[in-house]
């Protein structure tokens, strides 16, 4: 996992600490929150241990996202699929939604991602009824893609990719970054 930390006016995304994940835990109201962000497999109520087991904590690269006065704000995980690095189990505070934060973290994952892994795309999952989701990633680039045969859920989520460098768009290099 890359050890050092990105930064973009003051914000700063770092690899994410168990104290993170602690308090993630408090971000979620009910089962289809946690559905909603980490598929209907993950389970609920969840202990700490369940959890960690749920998100692969120790075995996935997890990022923690956290604002200009040090608040966690956001998190976001990556690992390869099929050869694109594809970002899960994206997460913004709730009190914080619809502020753009979201999208500062797709850009600050792709930066990390393409900093750690050698893929020319980028991929996620999204259910198709999350529009705020679906939103702030197609602001990001992605666009739809043939969803994989090996994968479930077809019926209700979108697979989404877009390249690493995308010219003439936000890219996860440089000016990346919402306002
Ligand atoms: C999905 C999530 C990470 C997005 O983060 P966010 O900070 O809320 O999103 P942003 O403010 O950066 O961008 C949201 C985009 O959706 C738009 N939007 C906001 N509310 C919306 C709504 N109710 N319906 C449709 N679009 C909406 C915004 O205008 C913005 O689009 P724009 O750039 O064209 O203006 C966040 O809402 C969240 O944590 N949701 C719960 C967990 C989740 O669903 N995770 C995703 C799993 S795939």
């Amino acid at each position: 996992m890359t050890a050092a930390a990105l930064h973009s006016e003051g914000w700063e995304l770092k690899v994410a600490a168990p104290v993170d994940v602690d308090a993630l835990m408090l971000w979620f109201q009910g089962k289809a929150d946690v559905e909603i962000w980490g598929g209907p497999t993950f389970r609920y109520p969840f202990t700490r241990r369940s959890f960690r087991k749920d998100i692969y904590w120790g075995r996935m690269a997890s990022y923690s996202l956290f604002d200009p006065d040090g608040r966690f704000a956001a998190f976001g995980q990556l690992y390869v699929r099929s050869a694109r690095i594809n970002l899960a189990r994206l997460i913004v505070h709730p009190d914080l939604r619809g502020r753009g934060i979201g999208k500062r973290l797709v850009a600050l994952l792709m930066r990390a991602g393409a900093a750690r892994f050698s893929c020319d795309e980028f991929s996620l999952f999204v259910f198709r009824d999350n529009r705020r989701a679906c939103r702030c990633y197609e602001a990001m680039g992605f666009v739809v893609d043939d969803y994989p045969d090996d994968m479930p859920h077809a019926d209700v989520c979108y697979y989404l990719t877009r390249p690493v460098h995308q010219p003439g768009t936000r890219t996860c290099t440089a000016a990346a970054l919402p306002d």
